[in-house]
């Protein structure tokens, strides 16, 4: 966007986000996306769980939030003339927390310590988290033995090996 567009348009989106108990909720994202010019805004609330998307220029804007562990139906298609100041509040429900949501550091605090945890951090998780990799798929456990088959042809680090070699017969 040139200086002279972001200047000739000042059209905001304001509003506030409330939880499930209805208390403002501060640290949600707001994001205004405009899906013609592929443009996406994203902003914080405030301690007031207030949220102000300034400077857009006129056009459709889909809204939406994202806050791990809440979710709210996003607001497709609002339009927006230039200058207009238009508003709306979200107020969140409790969503499940995925495990492609959280941090590695959250995993492995999550995870039980039993004998695959410490040798994944160890030997997985240096290459890619579990996030994108692992948890995003379901499979059963053929299905991850042939994965996992193939993270030990494909990268050959002794280390991996080893792994996969204490944790091919699992104790059922
Ligand atoms: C040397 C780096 C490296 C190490 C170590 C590694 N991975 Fe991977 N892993 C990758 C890459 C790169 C891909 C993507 C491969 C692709 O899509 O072609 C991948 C993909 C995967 C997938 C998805 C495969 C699919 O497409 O279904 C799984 C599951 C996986 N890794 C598990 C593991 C596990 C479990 C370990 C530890 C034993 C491990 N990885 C260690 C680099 C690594």
């Amino acid at each position: 966007m040139s200086l002279a567009a972001s200047q000739a348009s000042a059209a905001t989106i304001s509003g506030t986000v409330v939880g499930p108990d209805g208390a403002p909720m501060r640290a949600v994202f707001v994001q205004a996306r405009h899906p013609g010019m592929k443009m996406t805004v994203s902003v914080l609330t405030d301690n007031q769980g207030k949220y102000f998307v300034e400077s857009l220029p006129a056009g459709d804007y889909d809204v939406s939030i994202r806050a791990t562990g809440y979710k709210a139906d996003p607001k497709p298609g609002m339009k927006l003339s230039a200058d207009q100041n238009a508003s709306q509040d979200f107020r969140l429900q409790t969503a499940l927390i995925d495990w492609t949501d959280i941090s590695i550091y959250q995993g492995l605090q999550l995870l039980p310590d039993a004998r695959g945890k410490q040798m994944m951090a160890a030997n997985c998780l240096g290459c890619h988290g579990f996030q994108s990799k692992m948890a995003a798929f379901r499979h059963d456990q053929d299905g991850w033995r042939v994965r996992v088959d193939f993270m030990r042809a494909r990268c050959t680090p002794r280390s991996v090996n080893a792994m996969v070699s204490t944790t091919r017969r699992p104790r059922m």
